[in-house]
């Protein structure tokens, strides 16, 4: 895949765009999206599995800006939803309700019923009462709905804590072990069709092996089930392939991953889904912010810039790293600082004692591969205006998402 964010002549550009003028004109922070990007890796996974029926469903928390999901749309993308608020924007963008899977462990009746009124493909559905309350629901409206359980398949994928799931410990899905029986009393169900099976063992995961364990012990259920006279139509193995934050990281080859998947799932009789999120928009897109200060204390340098955890949280949340780039290059030297933001928490930062170009105050600098889970975590906290979303397309680009007012920021308060 090639890197959208390069410099041409020490100026840092997204695609044929000097970064430089969009913080120019549109100001910082603020993020900004490579359109070439996203579409060259959905492809990847779209054509890595040709001749196998398959749908990718972008997982839409990654970023839900609407211009992103009507590119994926468009492309042919269907979605992985978790909240009703995810169904609206996608169907805002023009996308097919037809082609959405929900997901998520605490689906609300009201949820359900709009997503049954719409229409969804399926429900990956996280416990026995879940399937259940589709059930009546379905029933009240008179619809039949279609669902598939999110088995655990209880394998460890080294990722950071709060982002595995695949273990027996975590909340997520049913037991392998209960899988038999629960699918037994779901198919008894007279408004429910079992649809398939469906896991996610967790997400930025740098080594495939466990996904493909996975695969392996969700094929074995299948088997097991279909035995068992359920028929099992599609095989949903949720997103969490990484991305290289770091340097010396090493993203796994998404056309090598869907070969393994081929590998396995041909002859099967399977529709396959995939959940890709932070491997499609992840390394798509870039914060921009500008240098307000530098300032040094006897035992630290740092660098404030006018972006915080409230536009970008993964630093403080995940201790994660993102690389930062001078916009544009310059022949100062480097100097060794920790990057942080105007917000009141010793939390905030973007960067803690890095090796980062000698800047000064006003120069733009940019937090590398912030396409996935940025904007969307962002949160308005010390009364932040949220930034504006940029995409790139086709040489030019374009204000996706304005840059939120005052007014925004009251909106729907009464004193
Ligand atoms: N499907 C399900 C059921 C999921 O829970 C997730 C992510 C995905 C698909 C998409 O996974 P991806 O391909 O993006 O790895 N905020 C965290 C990431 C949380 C991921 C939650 N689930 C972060 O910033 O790293």
């Amino acid at each position: 895949m090639r890197d959208p964010f390069c410099y041409v002549d020490d100026s840092l550009h997204c695609e044929d765009v000097p970064l430089a003028d969009i913080a120019a004109r549109a100001g910082t922070p603020s993020y900004v999206y490579s359109s070439r990007a996203i579409l060259e890796t959905y492809r990847a996974y779209d054509e890595g599995l040709a001749g196998i029926p398959h749908r990718i469903c972008y997982a839409v928390k990654a970023n839900s800006n609407l211009a992103v999901l009507a590119l994926l749309a468009k492309a042919g993308a269907g979605f992985d939803i978790v909240s009703g608020g995810e169904l609206y924007r996608v169907l805002k963008a023009g996308g097919d309700a037809s082609s959405v899977v929900f997901s998520g462990v605490g689906k609300t009746a009201d949820e359900v019923e709009y997503a049954l009124r719409e229409g969804i493909h399926s429900f990956n559905c996280e416990s026995e009462a879940e399937l259940a309350l589709i059930d009546a629901l379905a029933a009240r409206l008179r619809v039949k709905a279609r669902a598939s359980f999110r088995v655990n398949p209880d394998v460890s994928a080294e990722t950071h804590p709060y982002i595995s799931t695949g273990l027996r410990e975590h909340k997520f899905g049913i037991d392998i072990g209960e899988a038999e029986s629960l699918y037994k009393n779901g198919s008894a169900l007279r408004n429910v069709e079992i649809e398939g099976v469906s896991c996610h063992i967790g997400s930025q995961l740098l080594d495939i092996e466990p996904i493909l364990e996975a695969v392996d012990k969700m094929l074995e259920l299948v088997d097991r089930l279909r035995a068992a006279g359920i028929p099992i139509r599609s095989l949903d193995l949720g997103g969490g392939l990484g991305i290289a934050y770091r340097p010396d990281e090493q993203a796994p080859e998404i056309r090598e991953f869907t070969a393994r998947l081929r590998e396995k799932v041909a002859g099967r009789d399977l529709f396959l889904i995939l959940e890709p999120g932070r491997s499609i928009v992840g390394g798509a897109g870039v914060l921009l912010t500008r240098v307000l200060y530098r300032k040094c204390r006897p035992t630290k340098e740092f660098v404030v810039v006018d972006a915080a955890m409230n536009d970008l949280i993964r630093p403080s949340l995940y201790q994660s790293h993102h690389e930062i780039l001078p916009v544009r290059r310059q022949n100062r030297g480097e100097i060794l600082a920790d990057v942080v933001g105007p917000v009141c928490e010793s939390g905030d930062f973007l960067a803690r004692d890095r090796k980062l170009a000698n800047v000064l105050p006003g120069d733009v600098l940019a937090v590398a591969t912030t396409g996935a889970y940025g904007f969307v975590a962002a949160s308005n906290y010390n009364s932040r205006v949220r930034p504006p979303e940029i995409l790139v397309e086709n040489g030019s680009w374009r204000i996706v998402r304005a840059r939120e007012t005052c007014d925004d920021l009251i909106r729907g308060e009464t004193v």
